[in-house]
């Protein structure tokens, strides 16, 4: 090439510098056994809620089919390993297991798929990263309670001990429960998520109580009875968007600080400091009070319970997505409610990047995790391959992440994004996430790269980042 146009291309190119990715930052991708598997009844595998109640519902969709990905894992298989990730993350379907989430009866063919499913990882060297629950709560478990009945954490702990004897000598990374605040606000409490449940002033704390003490007795278990052998890693992935104060009055910043304590703290505290957030006990105990409960809607700890929950994290696993613009909304008391014992309100924000960083500070600073591991990050898009709004959005996210690292010296060990092709997101297969786009309306399921799958697998080979 002439000196000429290496010079015209580099002028042309100069709003787009490049970044060094530290070759030590895992980059992944990410699915879920409900959203991408099908096979919903197929060999031997038990009915979870999300299919007992989308069949209900007769949406005209259902995670039925879906990727087919239990028949077509090893096309998945060869898709990640031409995108050169480094890990996996994938969700284990309960009652694939345990047909009625009990030990009862072990369903040897789920069992020997994940066996299949991770060797393949293995083979191709990626890293599997395991969620032992990603929302598809077998049935029987359910109708005894589900989250709002204590013994779900016997139950919750005879299955991962169970995932841990077969697949624990292969995995060194475990995910315990996705998304708590998901599960107990969006799905037990604002009816958004099956169940579909409406305890959005009480229901919604009793579930994060019994989910707690789950997601730590499946942390003990591995800890005294597996750890020294495989010395693996275990994790709760919490979500959390970022607050952006509306004004710069004391209310707004207080306000961003009640909403970062009730949706991240919520969870975070527990594991990471013991108790609920100190706000959190009061506010919610005040109202209840004024309200007429007898006790806080908030079920009280006991301090066995701080001490058994406390503490449980190898690894603060976070799925971030969104950020918002946050107003204090104080309201008197009337109906009892989660969004009244925030007593604050929130906006979408237009994309901002900077968000990111500034939730990953936050997280380093308030709960000091040995680690940060990103499981979920992504844009939700429509049906395209020309998807560069995706990539604009990555760029950023990514570009934010490397300054938490590099500038502000964050133990970040990596990055998953959400997700590796588009899936049943929860009710639709209009909204898209996949780097790879799935037709589904061929039988086949084919598979089509979009512009960002081509992206992703560049900036993983060359380790270089064009901002
Ligand atoms: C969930 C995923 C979901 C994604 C996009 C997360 O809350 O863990 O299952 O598909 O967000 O909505």
């Amino acid at each position: 090439m002439g000196m000429k146009l290496y010079l015209l291309l580099f002028i042309l190119g100069s709003s787009h510098a490049a970044r060094n990715i530290p070759k030590d930052l895992w980059f992944g991708l990410a699915t879920a056994a409900f959203q991408s598997e099908g096979a919903w009844n197929e060999s031997g595998k038990g009915e979870s809620i999300w299919d007992r109640f989308i069949h209900n519902a007769n949406l005209r969709v259902n995670g039925d089919t879906t990727c087919d990905s239990y028949h077509k894992w090893q096309e998945d298989i060869e898709n990640l390993k031409k995108l050169n990730v480094n890990h996996y993350r994938f969700s284990i379907s309960w009652p694939r297991i345990l047909p009625d989430g009990t030990l009862k009866s072990i369903n040897q063919e789920g069992i020997d798929h994940y066996h299949k499913l991770i060797q393949g990882l293995i083979e191709a060297g990626i890293e599997p990263l395991v969620t032992i629950y990603h929302w598809d709560m077998p049935m029987h478990i359910y109708e005894l309670g589900g989250f709002l009945n204590p013994q779900f954490a016997d139950y919750f702990g005879d299955y991962a001990r169970l995932l841990y004897q077969e697949y624990g000598p292969y995995v060194r990374y475990w995910l315990t429960i996705n998304e708590p605040y998901s599960i107990c606000n969006r799905a037990y409490g604002a009816g958004q998520l099956v169940p579909w449940l409406n305890l959005i002033g009480d229901g919604i704390y009793q579930c994060s109580y019994v989910l707690l003490k789950a997601h730590a007795r499946a942390y003990r278990i591995y800890d005294e009875e597996f750890k020294s052998k495989y010395n693996g890693k275990v994790g709760l992935v919490i979500s959390a968007d970022w607050y952006e104060p509306a004004s710069n009055t004391t209310v707004d910043s207080d306000a961003r600080e009640r909403i970062l304590q009730f949706q991240l703290g919520w969870f975070a505290n527990p594991v990471f400091k013991g108790n609920w957030p100190q706000i959190m006990i009061d506010r919610i105990a005040n109202r209840s009070a004024q309200e007429g409960f007898a006790r806080s809607r908030l079920p009280q700890f006991t301090q066995e319970e701080i001490d058994y929950i406390n503490g449980t994290h190898d690894y603060f696993a976070l799925n971030t997505y969104d950020n918002y613009i946050a107003k204090n909304d104080e309201q008197n008391i009337t109906n009892p409610s989660y969004w009244f014992d925030v007593g604050a309100s929130w906006v979408n924000n237009t994309y901002y990047p900077e968000g990111f960083r500034k939730l990953l500070n936050f997280i380093n600073d308030r709960y000091q995790p040995e680690s940060i591991m990103i499981t979920e990050n992504g844009l939700i898009t429509g049906d395209y391959l020309e998807d560069d709004d995706r990539i604009a959005f990555l760029r950023g996210y990514i570009n934010s992440l490397l300054d938490a690292i590099e500038e502000d010296k964050i133990n970040i060990v990596g990055y998953t994004l959400w997700s590796l092709m588009d899936d049943f997101e929860w009710g639709s297969y209009n909204f898209r996430f996949g780097l790879i786009r799935v037709n589904f309306t061929d039988p086949n399921r084919a598979r089509t790269w979009k512009n960002s799958g081509y992206w992703y697998k560049n900036i993983l080979e060359t380790r270089i980042l064009d901002i």
